[in-house]
């Protein structure tokens, strides 16, 4: 046990996808730094819960801090907290740009140059974001620039810092969901959505899942946008 067991920092970890991304990290005997503003405390004493707005630069100190003081290491990073607003274009305002800017971009932006400065001093780390599939098939049905905007420099990101690191032992990569079956859509919605994607069903978050875990094991794949889509990238 103890100093040989990895550490995984999981933002958006109390619903949805996040919340099964800590149960799948459990299971393959990580320790679980799991993040988002209204976290619980878990009886597993191999999950630190971490509350906070990854907004806030701060919440990103605190997820490091603790995580190096209670569990001394992080080996991975899982970037999943975002939010999502889809409008036409001239309906988005101020107040929609601002959070979506300071959750999607801030929080990635904080909270991973302080998680790789720490996976430098060890040479090697794995860091994965959420991102969506949407960037790469816009959908005059689900008009969403904001997500495009922020999800898609998060994809740019994940190549350019995959390959300022690619010889520093840390891995970047990305998983661009299609339409998961979450807590952020309502049931009325899900049978318009299951239509959207060329395989006609949402996603599992089981799909992710285990999207996010092959990336883990997986040592040469550095750089990816791994789309889990229902072949949504692929065609219409
Ligand atoms: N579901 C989809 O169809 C879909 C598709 C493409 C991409 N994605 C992406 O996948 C990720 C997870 O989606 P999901 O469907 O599992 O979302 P979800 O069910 O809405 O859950 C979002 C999680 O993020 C946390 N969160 C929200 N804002 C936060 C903030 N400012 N700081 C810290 N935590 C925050 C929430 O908890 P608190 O309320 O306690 O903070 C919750 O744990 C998101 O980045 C989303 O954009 C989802």
């Amino acid at each position: 046990m103890g100093a040989e067991q990895k550490v995984v920092i999981i933002t958006g970890a109390s619903q949805g996808i996040g919340a099964d991304l800590v149960k799948a990290y459990r299971d393959r005997n990580y320790r679980v730094v799991a993040n988002s503003r209204a976290i619980k405390p878990s009886s597993d004493p191999d999950i630190l819960a971490v509350p906070g707005d990854v907004a806030d630069p701060k919440t990103a100190e605190r997820l490091v801090t603790q995580a190096i003081e209670r569990f001394g290491r992080v080996d991975s990073l899982v970037n999943n907290a975002g939010i999502f607003i889809a409008k036409p274009f001239t309906h988005y305002t101020d107040e929609d740009f601002a959070p979506i800017v300071s959750i999607n971009l801030g929080g990635f932006f904080s909270l991973t140059r302080r998680v790789a400065a720490e996976m430098l001093k060890r040479g090697s780390g794995h860091i994965v974001q959420i991102t969506t599939s949407l960037i790469d098939h816009a959908n005059s049905n689900v008009p969403s620039v904001l997500a495009s905007l922020t999800k898609g420099g998060l994809n740019a990101a994940t190549r350019s810092l995959a390959i300022e690191y690619a010889k520093k032992g840390i891995r970047v990569n990305a998983v661009a969901p299609g339409v998961i079956k979450t807590p952020m859509h309502a049931p009325e919605t899900h049978e318009f959505l299951a239509n959207l994607h060329p395989v006609g069903r949402m996603g599992e978050t089981k799909d992710i899942v285990d999207a996010v875990l092959f990336l883990e094991s997986a040592p040469f794949v550095t750089g990816e946008i791994l789309h889990v889509d229902g072949g949504q990238s692929a065609g219409h």
